[in-house]
């Protein structure tokens, strides 16, 4: 099939890649000049494992092409895929300027029939806007059609390829058909594909990333109560998690989530909540709950250094918002670093690949290491934000020579309480007792 893809951000890029990787005609279109000369001449432009290696050989294969003209991708797709940015506003409810914008420009492009896709995650009824958008300037007919995508970093690709469902919004029966043969070879494991109309597409999209969150939220408040009580977050999460009407997964306390969606996804719900004269209680307390479980460790190393963080050295493992991804979008590692150095503390960091991304956000107010045990060297104590799996089975002899304390705060739970006690470091996490040395 003849797809077009507007917007080469993360998933765009992964949109377009996967579907030429299973022989469709692919072209690509972004108004960065530089980003669309990168792409061509092969050069990948987004951090993301497994994506590189499609990306080359589509580009090679000749099924994946990037051009910034938007004519010449609205003439050569049957189905396009609208993957532009959709950032919050001031008042937290998305932009959706950049949608509107192209899908304006598309209505005077088109000329037979076309399916239009929104792919970004967008406010229930934005299909509907979309439609109007390319309405006042085409007499050609389209349908419009929402099919939220569920990408998490660091998986994308497999997600795209095998997703546990695809979602289409669509009531007309022939965007149905186009949509359907193009998702098929994704769900031949027998996942579905959900057909709905468009806005229950678009609120399912909000409705699970909200979902995931609030089981975070809510798992890390059962982690402070752990503490209060004397209970094991562990032992409590796999004794609830074992009950397969609540399921295993992100159920892992921590240092709060964030990324490009969740903290977005969250406050843009409340706000379409708003806007239909509704209070959605249960959301507001996800995020301050998120908030405030950024700063969780703070008051622990605090305690630890009598209050006076002035002049202390601290060394931070892990920077991107989640493992396997150079994203910082939200990452509750910046939070922790400016709580730092607002008490008068110095950082040096270390993350295995979103270390550029930081120093170009915070240049040089941290000090930045070549690898995770030169990052320790004069450090009061280890912190950790991000579960790297690297970082799970380190070498706990030079940890211990190199800091000056055997001293470590983990945000994400990553070793075992009882075994850091004979190792005889102080270590303290989330929702566990301290292991004291
Ligand atoms: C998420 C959704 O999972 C995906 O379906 C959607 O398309 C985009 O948003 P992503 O943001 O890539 O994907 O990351 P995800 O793996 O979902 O993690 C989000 C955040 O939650 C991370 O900060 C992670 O550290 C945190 N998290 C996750 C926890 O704190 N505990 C958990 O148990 C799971």
């Amino acid at each position: 099939m003849k797809i077009t893809v507007v917007g080469t951000g993360y998933v765009g890029l992964v949109t377009g890649t996967c579907f030429a990787e299973t022989g469709n005609d692919v072209v690509c279109v972004d108004i960065d000049i530089n980003k669309v000369n990168k792409l061509s001449g092969g050069q990948i432009t987004i951090y993301e494992p497994g994506l590189e290696k499609l990306f080359e050989r589509n580009l090679k294969e000749e099924r994946l092409h990037f051009t910034t003209n938007l004519a010449d991708g609205v003439k050569h797709g049957e189905v396009i895929f609208l993957a532009l940015p959709t950032p919050p506003g001031e008042d937290g409810s998305a932009d959706l300027s950049y949608i509107l914008r192209v899908a304006d420009e598309m209505g005077k492009l088109i000329t037979d029939y076309k399916v239009i896709v929104d792919k970004s995650t967008v406010p229930v009824g934005t299909a509907e806007k979309v439609q109007a958008a390319i309405a006042q300037h085409c007499k050609h007919p389209f349908d419009v059609v929402s099919n939220p995508e569920f990408l998490r970093e660091g998986v994308a690709v497999d997600d795209f390829m095998k997703p546990d469902r695809v979602v289409i919004g669509t009531r007309s029966e022939r965007a149905r058909k186009v949509m359907g043969d193009l998702f098929a070879p994704f769900v031949r494991q027998g996942n579905p594909i959900l057909f709905m109309d468009e806005k229950s597409a678009e609120l399912t999209k909000y409705a699970a990333n909200s979902f995931l969150a609030t089981k975070i939220s809510f798992m890390n408040e059962i982690a402070i109560l752990c503490e209060k009580l004397g209970a094991d977050v562990d032992m409590v999460r796999r004794g609830v998690g074992s009950d397969d009407r609540i399921g295993k997964r992100f159920l892992f306390p921590g240092i709060g989530y964030g990324g490009s969606c969740f903290p977005k996804d969250v406050q843009a719900l409340v706000k379409s909540s708003e806007d239909a004269d509704y209070e959605f209680k249960i959301l507001t307390a996800v995020m301050d709950v998120n908030e405030r479980q950024k700063l969780f460790l703070l008051p622990k190393i605090k305690a630890w250094f009598n209050d006076e963080l002035k002049g202390k050295h601290f060394a931070l493992w892990g920077l991107a918002f989640k493992p396997n991804t150079d994203d910082i979008r939200e990452a509750p590692a910046l939070y922790m670093i400016d709580a730092l150095l607002a008490a008068g503390a110095t950082v040096t960091v270390f993350d295995p690949e979103a270390m550029a991304n930081v120093q170009r956000v915070i240049g040089d107010k941290v000090t930045y290491a070549s690898s995770q045990y030169e990052c320790l060297a004069n450090a009061d104590a280890l912190v950790i934000a991000t579960e790297w799996s690297v970082f799970r089975t380190p070498d706990f002899e030079k940890i211990g020579a190199s800091l000056k304390n055997k001293l470590i705060f983990d945000g994400r739970n990553l070793f075992d309480v009882a075994r850091m006690a004979e190792l005889g470091f102080h270590y303290e996490s989330v929702g566990r007792a301290a292991a004291t040395n």
